[in-house]
């Protein structure tokens, strides 16, 4: 293929990534978001193989296509197979893992192209190739292990509590500066640069761990999005490396947009942007961490037949989804619920907050699934206003993110972050199995309040439940 074809692919591809980006932001256009994307990937998995390089190294080798396709086709199945066997609410590890992947391989490409014995820089390219390879195995370095423990919170495999060390600002900060100093070693001296190369990869992959262990709980969400972000940035560097334009605007996307979102996360738990991508640097207050104090008081039981009675006397009804509507997968149920309270005249809405279930976005991508009208499906900031005029809120599988004691005590560990203010409602109905605390491991004074009163049992029974009252 002529060069100049492979650039025209490349363009269009890029092209592509941009229109994905803006079509999955709004849910309405998400799916045509999402075929822009499939269809630049294809773009440029084809333009890489049949590009240059690749005909280069055939012709050299013969082998080449077959080193690429015992790499690509077992990676594409295994990839096809786990994605396609993924629950939903296991995603955030799956995106967890893979980003590991790339940092591992900005590592990995930036040792080979330190080694690459046809790579013939001098002058100015070399030190400029040089920052390069040692900026970008720093980031992949960070990212991988940092996204390793990341999935292993996330998973259940290691604890959500924050590890703390003392002073560990400062130790940041020291292992920061010495791994620039040997950056100036790796640079001044490259024949020799193999050593400091190897001894900063240690450094940064302890910095990776040590930046993700220290953040605990509900502040997960914000680490996710982070580490999405440092793994685009890794492949813009793997691009640099590898003079692939297409990677390096790629990777430019996916750590430009995952530091868009992190912000849009910080902001809406209300963390510092600064204090979570740098691992907590400086703020103490800024990690969500498990514990707080114990709810005194008795939580209030309601029967199936009375909260259906309070449903059909309702006129607003406002439902909160969480992380246990995902769980209990009875989104299509409530679906149906939905359909016939409208039906009925009534002002039927939903309430989501940003940091709902276990991924951004994963009540929206929930409901769409089930077909609920994406009119009633309102943001936090949106909603929270017309709590005190709701005559029913059901708060279906939800704990941390209608817990009030993020706006009440200071001492909380989600103190400050917003919270769906449901409390003001007339009437509030909790749908969950038993007494369990939620992701951030906290006590829940809703649950006691005046006005609240649980309806215990799986989500997806007590809906179905609740289904079957109205229709029969
Ligand atoms: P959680 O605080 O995790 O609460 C979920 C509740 O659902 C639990 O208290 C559980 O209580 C109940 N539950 C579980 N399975 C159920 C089932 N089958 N039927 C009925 N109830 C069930 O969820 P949330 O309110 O959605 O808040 C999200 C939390 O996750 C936040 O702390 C957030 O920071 C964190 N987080 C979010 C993300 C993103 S990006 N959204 C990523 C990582 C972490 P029982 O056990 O008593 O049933």
């Amino acid at each position: 293929m002529s060069y100049s074809l492979t650039t025209v692919l490349y363009i269009a591809a890029s092209v592509l990534f941009i229109l994905s980006l803006g079509g999955l932001s709004n849910q309405e256009t998400a799916r045509r978001g999402n075929m822009f994307g499939i269809v630049g990937m294809i773009l440029a998995i084809l333009a890489t193989m049949l590009g240059q390089n690749m005909a280069g190294l055939a012709n050299m080798s013969g082998t080449g296509y077959a080193i690429l396709g015992a790499a690509v086709v077992p990676g594409a199945i295994i990839g096809a197979v786990l994605a396609a066997r993924v629950a939903m609410t296991s995603m955030p590890e799956l995106v967890a893992i893979l980003h590991s992947f790339v940092g591992l391989a900005a590592v990995l490409v930036g040792v080979a192209s330190f080694l690459d014995p046809n790579a013939h820089h001098a002058g100015a390219e070399a030190i400029i190739h040089n920052v390069e390879v040692y900026v970008g195995v720093f980031i992949g370095a960070i990212t991988f292990t940092g996204s390793v423990i990341a999935f292993l919170k996330l998973r259940g495999s290691m604890s959500g509590n924050p590890i703390i060390l003392p002073a560990r600002h400062m130790l940041n900060l020291i292992l920061v500066l010495v791994c620039c100093y040997f950056g100036y070693a790796f640079v001044s001296d490259p024949a020799n640069g193999m050593q400091p190369l190897l001894i900063m990869i240690g450094i940064a992959c302890f910095l990776g761990i040590h930046m993700v262990v220290a953040i605990g709980g509900a502040d997960m969400p914000v680490v996710v999005s982070m580490l999405n972000s440092y793994s685009g940035w890794a492949a813009a560097a793997a691009g640099f490396m590898l003079s692939n334009d297409l990677l390096l605007v790629t990777g430019a996307l996916v750590g430009s947009s995952g530091a868009i979102l992190s912000y849009i996360m910080c902001k809406a738990m209300n963390r510092s942007f600064i204090s979570v991508i740098a691992g907590g640097f400086g703020s103490d207050g800024g990690a969500a961490k498990g514990g707080g104090p114990k709810v005194e008081g008795e939580m209030k039981e309601i029967e199936l037949d009375e909260t259906v009675e309070l449903l059909k006397a309702a006129k607003n009804i406002v439902v909160v989804p969480g992380y246990g509507l995902a769980r209990a997968q009875a989104q299509h149920t409530l679906a149906e619920v939905t359909k016939i309270l409208r039906k009925k005249g009534k002002n039927f809405r939903f309430a989501i907050h940003p940091v709902a279930g276990r991924l951004p976005g994963h009540m929206n991508v929930l409901l769409a699934e089930a077909n609920v009208p994406y009119d009633i499906v309102l943001e936090m900031e949106e909603i929270n206003e017309d709590f005190p005029e709701t005559d029913v809120v059901l708060v279906i599988g939800a704990n941390d993110i209608v817990n009030p004691s993020a706006l009440t005590d200071p001492n909380s560990p989600i103190a400050g972050m917003p919270v769906l203010e449901v409390w003001k409602a007339t009437d509030v109905i909790v749908m969950k199995r038993g007494r369990g605390t939620g992701y951030a491991g906290i006590q829940n004074p809703l649950f006691v309040g005046d006005n609240t009163r649980m309806l215990f049992g799986n989500a997806s029974k007590s809906v179905a439940d609740i289904l079957g009252k109205l229709t029969g």
